[in-house]
């Protein structure tokens, strides 16, 4: 039966469902993949931010339970939504794909079993797929709503230089292929959407604070607060945000303002720094620190792809979505003609099941697919240990 399968992969397009359920979305996409692009047929995420939040982050044993809860539910219904648009036709797709690392064990093993028992139950391969990889395919997704140019495996020119950025990961890897990346450098302590959100957290903001921070970032002084760049000029490409965090705290407590205040956006503080003689207000707190976390990625950023003469540049991971760090790697590029980016539309900054599936045709193509009973999950699973 397996071998009938493999035939229709070399005819046709394929239809790859995507699962991911390695943090805290359990998010399933069905997507018609072929070397002319990605296209998101029927898609869905359970979040579960409002169930954490009450926590200030992701509890990882009620991760685990909410995606064992979601996860049949939402694969039932992008499957059934897709069967109605075919007229009820009988239905399976062509390939399973299923994140199995990194990330919190409980959510990558309730995403395993259900794709292996489909695996067994539809007859049809599967790919474990790696969460990383994932968010640097998300820039090839073309959803129903998008309305910019169709992007495909060529829209990749190598080698590319991918930023990934997310709560979990702040890492710069060189992609020299499909499948073939190196590690130039990651972080040494937190990752930047974290750094984002425990100082959203000082500020009494809702967990995730990145999005929040930004937010108030927009019409803030980004120069009011001279906050630090770890290693921004060091050698190599290894980064540090500990260290900014703790700065961003010192100030909050040096000016009164040093734990939880209720009402953040009315607040009001009298700075020490402030270039103009107005006082320092919380969206100008959070402009500096954006301004902070964004200037060391941009550097890091710049010097690697000189360096390694990147032909693109991939922005990936839940801080893509940070309207700062878009419009400074934009600049990058305009500057720097030489080098392509690319972005996902905001829709597949965060994570999803689409970007699963995008990231596993490569291996479908190459029939590198893994039996169901051999699949195993690994929540420390390096992108540049494929
Ligand atoms: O990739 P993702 O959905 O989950 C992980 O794999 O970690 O990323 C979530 C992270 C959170 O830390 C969140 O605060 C951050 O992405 N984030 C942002 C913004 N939107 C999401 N950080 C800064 N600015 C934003 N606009
Ligand atoms: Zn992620």
């Amino acid at each position: 039966m397996i071998a009938s399968v493999y035939s229709i992969l070399e005819c046709f397009n394929m239809i790859i469902l995507g699962i991911e359920s390695s943090c805290d979305d359990t998010s399933v996409a069905l997507l018609d993949c072929s070397d002319d692009g990605f296209f998101v047929l029927s898609e869905k995420t359970a979040s579960q931010i409002d169930v954490h939040k009450k926590y200030g982050g992701v509890v990882p044993e009620i991760a685990g339970r909410m995606h064992a809860e979601n996860i049949l539910p939402v694969v039932e219904e992008v499957v059934s939504h897709y069967q109605l648009t075919i007229n009820n036709k009988q239905f399976k797709p062509d390939v399973i794909a299923v994140t199995t690392g990194p990330g919190l064990i409980t959510g990558l093993l309730v995403g395993a079993e259900v794709a292996k028992t489909l695996s067994y139950l539809w007859d049809i391969p599967l790919i474990p797929t790696n969460h990383i990889e994932g968010h640097i395919h998300s820039v090839l997704v073309n959803g129903t709503d998008t309305k910019s140019e169709v992007r495909s495996l060529k829209s990749i020119a190598f080698p590319a230089l991918c930023l990934i950025v997310s709560g979990g990961h702040t890492e710069l890897v060189l992609m020299k292929d499909f499948g073939e990346y190196e590690l130039l450098g990651k972080t040494r302590d937190d990752a930047a959407g974290e750094a984002f959100d425990k100082v959203g957290k000082l500020l009494g903001f809702e967990y995730p604070g990145g999005p929040k921070i930004s937010a108030h970032a927009k019409t803030g002084n980004p120069h009011a607060i001279p906050f630090p760049r770890p290693m921004m000029t060091s050698d190599g490409y290894d980064f540090s945000f500990a260290g900014l965090k703790t700065a961003a705290l010192y100030w909050l407590r040096d000016n009164n303002l040093a734990v939880t205040d209720p009402n953040p956006i009315f607040a009001s503080l009298r700075g020490k720094f402030g270039i103009s003689h107005r006082p320092i207000t919380i969206s100008d707190f959070c402009a500096s620190f954006e301004e902070a976390i964004v200037d060391v990625l941009i550097q890091k950023t710049k010097r690697a792809a000189k360096e390694y003469h990147a032909k693109t540049i991939i922005l990936g991971g839940g801080v893509s979505a940070n309207p700062k760090l878009r419009n400074s790697l934009q600049n990058l590029v305009e500057q720097n003609p030489s080098y392509e980016l690319l972005v996902p539309s905001p829709k597949y900054t965060m994570d999803n099941g689409a970007m699963i599936a995008v990231a596993s045709y490569h291996r479908a193509k190459n029939k590198k697919f893994v039996d169901w009973k051999d699949v195993v999950v690994n929540p420390n699973w390096k992108v540049y240990d494929l």
